[in-house]
């Protein structure tokens, strides 16, 4: 039985009224709030600078994630901490020393997490995951919200639900994450969940609501 974690996408919220996203989000009964930051170079995207981070910070005190779409994350990672986030994501694809870069996550008393590709196998990163409070399997290509649910991280994703309760970390999944998939995978243990514009957004309702039936959904198999 899991905790089920649902981690709100900041990237899909309505930038026009973030204040009052953010305090819906913070209201709507979700645990964390999900920031993506990408550099245009790990990914062909941009997203979220530290000012905008910052800002967010002094809205909620909901905890935070950062996803780091970046390129060389060991360079960055104590500026994230300062910014009062909780867990720090960095892609091993992204880095070179990456038990370095998540021992130095731990040392600042954050949690590290480790985000993997869907081309990237279990076997590549085997040796990282005792090091990992969080592992975020990527089911789609990092970058864009909104896109199709790649079928073929399926297996990889159950052979990480496995391997949570053997490490001890905790498993979420990042993309195309519908309410179906919810109850998919959270079977197969997965506890977080990032809701983007598959379950979460755009759907003209409360926040509130859609996070109460994703939890009465799936509560013969939470803990
Ligand atoms: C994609 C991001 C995801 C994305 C999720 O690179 O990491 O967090 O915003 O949005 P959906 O659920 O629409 O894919
Ligand atoms: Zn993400």
């Amino acid at each position: 039985m899991n905790k089920l974690i649902l981690c709100p996408s900041l990237m899909c919220a309505d930038y026009r009224s973030l204040s009052e996203e953010i305090s819906n989000l913070g209201r709507s009964g979700a645990d964390i709030l999900h920031i993506d930051v990408m550099d245009g170079s790990f990914v062909p995207n941009f997203a979220c600078g530290p000012e905008v981070i910052k800002c967010v910070r002094s809205l909620t005190k909901m905890p935070m994630d950062v996803h780091l779409m970046i390129n060389d994350p060991s360079k960055h990672i104590a500026m994230f901490a300062e910014l009062g986030v909780d867990i720090i994501y960095i892609h091993p694809e992204a880095d070179a020393q990456t038990p370095r870069t998540l021992a130095k996550i731990k040392d600042l008393s954050l949690s590290p997490g480790l985000a993997i590709n869907p081309g990237t196998s279990i076997e590549a990163v085997k040796e990282l995951l005792p090091l990992c409070s969080y592992v975020m399997a990527m089911t789609v290509n990092p970058g864009f919200a909104g896109q199709k649910f790649l079928e073929f991280t399926t297996n990889k994703v159950k052979e990480l639900g496995k391997l949570s309760s053997v490490y001890g970390f905790t498993l979420c999944v990042d993309g195309a994450i519908s309410r179906e998939k919810i109850t998919e995978l959270f079977k197969a243990g997965v506890s977080g969940f990032v809701l983007g514009t598959s379950a979460l957004f755009n759907k003209n309702r409360p926040y509130a609501d859609i996070i109460r039936e994703i939890r009465a959904e799936n509560q013969a198999f939470a803990s």
